[in-house]
């Protein structure tokens, strides 16, 4: 998690949103004992994610929650996607990948289309 996506829940005192997974908050102003589940990370999100996945092989999965700026700086290792979409226009809003200018190529691995106009989409990285 970014440290944006993380403060949504602490500020409602959740301070362990995702209990059955390990946890790791990318964040320079967050304290590093705000949880011992949580390992706050003031670094090179690059890094991180480089070294977990060199420590769980294939073997594992390594979730990123978000949010977009977090998305931005991962871009480079994110192999795969899950997109929803919705039927509503919105306007503005938070990018979901703050950065560069720099297209990255996809392909629609799965697609789900729902009753209500929701699609679910799986990508894998080209
Ligand atoms: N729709 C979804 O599935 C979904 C999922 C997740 C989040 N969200 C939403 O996305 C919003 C938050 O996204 P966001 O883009 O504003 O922020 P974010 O990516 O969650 O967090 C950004 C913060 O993380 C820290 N950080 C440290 N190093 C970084 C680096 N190299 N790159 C990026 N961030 C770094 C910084 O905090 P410090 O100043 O503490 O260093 C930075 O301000 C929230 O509204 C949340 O609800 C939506």
């Amino acid at each position: 998690m970014g440290a944006a996506t993380y403060r949504a829940p602490l500020e409602q005192g959740v301070t362990n949103p995702y209990a059955h997974l390990r946890q790791y908050v990318v964040s320079s102003t967050l304290g590093r004992d705000v949880d011992p589940a949580v390992t706050v990370v003031p670094g090179d999100p690059l890094a991180l994610v480089r070294e977990l996945k060199r420590e769980q092989g294939s073997g594992s999965d390594i979730w990123l929650c978000g949010g977009g700026k977090l998305a931005g700086a991962l871009l480079p290792e994110i192999d795969e996607l899950v997109v929803k979409h919705y039927p509503v226009v919105a306007g503005a809003g938070i990018p979901a990948f703050d950065g560069a200018f720099d297209p990255t190529l996809f392909d629609v691995a799965e697609r789900t289309a729902f009753p209500n106009g929701v699609t679910l989409t799986h990508l894998t990285r080209r």
